[in-house]
């Protein structure tokens, strides 16, 4: 599947009094592959919340490929072409990792993924092993899902989502809680997988030394908001962007 057209209008998001997203319009165009970055509650997670239908927006609207989906459930989004992989990996922790492909695929398409998800039929079999080979998850694919690296994990649960063949995949903080070794491995894995199939591939990370290296743009949030949005080179130099970092403690020295 090749990417789709993400647009934001607008989108709003409050807790109370905190307002987590202020009036975000943004538009991640067919088939790029761009960084979302921002200091800590900066409101990158909740973005993808709103656009994956885990939180109804307060205000705004979501596009996809031009088409209105905002407030539709979970489920419906991710059939429309939208995927995601979380923050913190969310993984079934007995399932191996060809039974836990096999069974996001199997539960996508609405087929009952049970217990022998261990024999999935076959297209649905060859069809995570593609997605396992692409991913380099091919060597682990009989360990189980709590018994791989922190790494794996995460790595499983983007191969989770790519498995669904979105249009549009969404990776918050791809790399959080790895080494300097695992970090650029994977991001590697995840370049080549966005090349290999041309999707719209948005992720949020905190190391600049990834984001200024691989994202062909760059979003800037902070306080919920957009401040910045460029090339690499045009959000590295914009001074609001600068003095947001130097003032926070998350600043860019964050990178190996
Ligand atoms: N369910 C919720 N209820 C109340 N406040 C929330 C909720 N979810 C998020 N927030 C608040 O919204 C703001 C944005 O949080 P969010 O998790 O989106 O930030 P983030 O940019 O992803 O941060 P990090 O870099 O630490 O992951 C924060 O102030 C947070 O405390
Ligand atoms: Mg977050």
């Amino acid at each position: 599947m090749t990417g789709g057209r993400l647009e934001l209008q607008g989108l709003r998001k409050s807790f109370g009094g905190v307002v987590a997203t202020d009036d975000v319009t943004l538009t991640f165009e067919p088939g790029t592959l761009s960084a979302i970055i921002g200091p800590n509650g900066a409101g990158k997670t909740t973005l993808f919340h709103l656009v994956t239908g885990k939180l109804p927006p307060s205000a705004g609207r979501v596009l996809l490929d031009g088409e209105d989906i905002t407030g539709l459930d979970r489920q419906a989004i991710v059939r429309k072409g939208i995927g995601r992989a979380f923050q913190v990996a969310n993984l079934f922790p007995s399932f191996t990792v060809a039974e836990s492909l096999a069974a996001a695929i199997m539960t996508h398409e609405g087929r009952t993924a049970r217990l022998f998800s261990a024999f999935p039929p076959r297209d649905i079999a060859r069809r995570a092993e593609e997605v396992m080979e692409l991913c380099g998850l091919s060597p682990l694919a009989r360990r189980p899902a709590r018994h791989l690296s922190h790494g794996d994990q995460k790595l499983l649960d983007v191969a989770m989502a790519l498995a669904l063949d979105p249009k549009v995949l969404l990776l918050d903080e791809p790399t959080a809680g790895m080494g300097p070794e695992e970090r650029w491995r994977m991001i590697e894995r995840v370049y080549r997988l966005w090349q290999a199939k041309g999707l719209t591939l948005v992720f949020i990370e905190h190391d600049m030394d990834i984001v200024f290296r691989i994202a062909e743009s760059v979003r800037v949030l902070r306080y919920g908001a957009v401040l910045a949005e460029g090339t690499p080179e045009e959000v590295r130099r914009n001074p609001a962007v600068i003095e947001a970092y130097l003032g926070a403690e998350h600043a860019l020295e964050e990178a190996p």
